[in-house]
């Protein structure tokens, strides 16, 4: 860590009042509902859609607050239905999201989005246009301008709206958040976010090629709605359904698409981004060397670099982000401000005027030097619970934390990072108001897909 003058620490928290400055002007502020708590007596009629994987995981959350009735499941996969159903006895099933929506307009007042990346924009939109509360899983889109037409559609409709990074609402992303904006460790010039997982390789990154020859679908899974927007390939076990669509540029996001919205979450927050003036990434020469994989499936290994202007929280001469995964590792003098051997596979640390923080992903903040900050009191706080609170929201309680106009940015971000990816090697100036790159417009491409003809009503 390069050692500068110390600037005096700032403890400055953001308020209500002062959140409409966190989201870039282009995207106008739902400030939500701010109130004590949810009121009591009222009920929240949900409904989720997609179930099983994550979503059974999301469902039972959702459950498990006390005011909120489970109205209608969706599951375009026969057998995940019938699991959750056994969960939710009472809720009306359905295999096709559209069904759901046009039947239950009236039953329901908000949904969650539990699908594959590629469908999170038309179902959420549909949604919103409906008039639902939406909490949304991450990535909140497939494409940057997906991202940008669902959160001013949010905002325009005056939803209370969630992304679900989960982790926001433990004590260990809180404090990180906190301690950021008090400016403990002072201006923030660098911060490195990584995620090495072992074994997520082998259980969900493929290297393709596809097969061969596809073959038909089981009767159980609806093909034609789980592919939605994308286009149409023929089915194949295991590659695809469930949680492999992750390998594939049609389906997922990459690496950092996957988990880049959890590791950055606390950052952004923390750090009140609001967009990066460039993007520029490396990827794994294998990868780059096949068009083959480059026309079909996501790196295996990525390392992603950010540049974002001088803010009140930055050092005065801006502040870089870099994304590592796969076989791309933060460097080791990064890495031994901690302990190389102890560092977390999954994290972010910052590198400030006056010290560093590392967030472990799921873990307990660390203010470095550890000798330095030992006497330093943590927050009192206990975890939350973030679909709570998106419930409680709803039911007139406080706003919630990744509400799109804060989270929808982000995840702008991070999918930029998507684009960087295939066009590796490339500085990407961004120019956010206008969804452009100007040293770049071949890479507009990738801000935005065409979809399948059958789901394309909704134009981004
Ligand atoms: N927040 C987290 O920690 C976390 C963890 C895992 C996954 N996720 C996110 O959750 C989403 C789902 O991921 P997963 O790993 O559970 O995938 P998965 O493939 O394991 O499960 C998806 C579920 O949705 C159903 N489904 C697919 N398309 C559907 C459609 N059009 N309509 C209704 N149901 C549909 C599938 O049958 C399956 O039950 C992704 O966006 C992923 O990024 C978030």
């Amino acid at each position: 860590m390069k050692k500068n003058a110390y600037s005096p620490s700032r403890r400055k928290f953001l308020g209500n009042a002062a959140a409409a400055a966190i989201t870039p002007p282009f995207i106008l502020r739902s400030l939500g509902s701010f109130g004590p708590g949810a009121q009591p007596g009222k009920r929240l009629r949900h409904a989720s859609i997609g179930v099983g994987g994550m979503g059974a995981h999301d469902l039972q959350n959702f459950k498990s607050h006390p005011q909120v009735d489970i109205v209608a499941i969706c599951d375009v996969d026969a057998g995940h239905l019938k699991s959750a159903a056994a969960v939710v006895p009472g809720a009306r099933t359905y295999r096709d999201w559209r069904e759901l929506l046009e039947k239950e307009k009236d039953n329901i007042d908000s949904v969650n989005v539990t699908v594959p990346d590629h469908n999170h924009f038309i179902i959420a939109s549909h949604a919103i246009a409906a008039g639902k509360h939406v909490y949304c899983q991450k990535p909140l889109c497939h494409d940057v301008a997906e991202v940008r037409a669902l959160t001013r559609a949010a905002v325009r409709a005056g939803v209370v709206t969630q992304l679900g990074t989960q982790v926001a609402a433990t004590v260990g992303d809180r404090t990180g958040v906190q301690w950021l904006r008090e400016g403990i460790v002072g201006k923030i010039k660098h911060a490195y976010l990584c995620s090495n997982r072992p074994g997520a390789v082998e259980a969900y990154r493929l290297v393709g090629p596809r097969p061969a020859k596809g073959e038909t679908p089981p009767a159980e899974l609806n093909w034609e709605i789980w592919t939605g927007t994308a286009p149409m390939r023929p089915y194949a076990p295991g590659i695809y359904h469930p949680t492999k669509w992750r390998a594939w540029q049609d389906f997922g996001t990459g690496w950092s698409g996957d988990i880049g919205c959890h590791i950055f979450d606390p950052v952004w927050k923390g750090l009140e981004l609001k967009t990066p003036l460039s993007v520029t990434a490396e990827v794994q020469q294998s990868w780059r060397d096949s068009p083959a994989r480059r026309g079909d499936t996501w790196p295996q290994s990525n390392h992603i670099t950010w540049k974002f202007p001088p803010s009140e929280r930055t050092d005065p001469g801006g502040l870089t982000v870099e994304w590592f995964d796969g076989e791309f590792y933060p460097p080791e003098e990064i890495r031994a401000l901690y302990s190389v051997e102890k560092y977390p596979a999954e994290s972010s640390i910052l590198i400030g005027s006056e010290g560093a923080l590392l967030i472990p992903h799921q873990g307990t903040p660390v203010l470095l030097p550890e000798s330095k900050f030992k006497d330093h009191k943590r927050p009192d706080m206990q975890d939350q619970n973030h679909y709570h609170n998106f419930v409680n929201a709803c039911l007139g309680g406080p706003g919630t934390e990744s509400f799109f106009a804060r989270s929808g940015p982000m995840t702008e971000t991070v999918l930029l990072g998507t684009v960087a990816i295939r066009v590796p090697d490339t500085l990407l100036e961004w120019d956010a108001e206008h969804l452009k790159f100007p040293n770049h417009p071949e890479a507009e491409k990738y801000l935005r897909r065409s979809y399948r003809h059958g789901w394309d009503d909704i134009k981004v």
